[in-house]
């Protein structure tokens, strides 16, 4: 099954189900991103919208976008402050957006399914003004090394969601390569479980 199909089918449950990287990934981009304010936010993988109320809140103008017609059904149903506008596209093709016409792109446990980590930095690169800044919050690459991956349950079967190992140090190449400077990374660990591998990894890239 495809990654698109995949999340259509895991659209009616995804909100619902037990998911400690989904959660955390919520509470982590709320403390890196608390206090900002931007003027333009490009949301890659909105999926069903679980950050977008508060990218809504730290942002004038919020576009979000998801190759999922299903996940993207499920947050457009939700309510905002302000309306985000919500885009049906494929990523691993050309943005819906105009060359440095956005001030913080945001990508939330997504690109563990795009295969092309360098050029996906090169469109973020593109699509920012000078001094915008590029969220990152991914599954860590040591939870990759253990197997770890995007997995949901339908109709009583597991399924996996294909995924590509990314390494720290990709994403730190991606970014120089592509011309943004590295002002953040971080590691993000279960509460009290401080000595197993961490579940999420963060970066903040800026464009210069
Ligand atoms: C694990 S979900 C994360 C959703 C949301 N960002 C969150 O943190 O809850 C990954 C999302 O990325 C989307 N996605 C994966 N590959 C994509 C692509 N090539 N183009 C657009 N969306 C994609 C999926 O449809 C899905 O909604």
């Amino acid at each position: 099954m495809s990654v698109q199909q995949a999340y259509n089918t895991w659209a009616a449950t995804y909100n619902t189900d037990t998911n400690a990287t989904r959660d955390l990934d919520g509470q982590i981009t709320r403390t890196l991103l608390a206090g900002q304010h931007y003027h333009s936010i490009l949301e890659l993988g909105v999926g069903t919208g679980k950050n977008t109320s508060f990218f809504a809140q730290i942002g004038d103008r919020v576009v979000s976008v998801d190759f999922s017609s299903e996940m993207i059904k499920q947050a457009s149903a939700k309510s905002y402050g302000k309306t985000p506008l919500f885009i049906l596209a494929d990523l691993t093709n050309d943005w819906p957006c105009a060359e440095s016409s956005v001030n913080l792109v945001t990508c939330n446990l997504i690109l563990e399914h795009i295969a092309d980590l360098d050029g996906f930095f090169v469109k973020a690169h593109a699509a920012l003004a000078m001094g915008g800044q590029f969220f990152i919050s991914e599954l860590h690459p040591f939870k990759q090394y253990q197997g770890k991956k995007a997995v949901y349950q339908h109709q009583g079967e597991k399924h996996e969601i294909l995924a590509f190992v990314h390494h720290v140090s990709d994403f730190v190449k991606a970014g120089e390569g592509a011309g943004f400077t590295l002002r953040h990374l971080g590691e993000w660990w279960d509460e009290a479980d401080r000595q197993t591998p961490p579940r999420l990894i963060s970066f903040l890239f800026e464009k210069r």
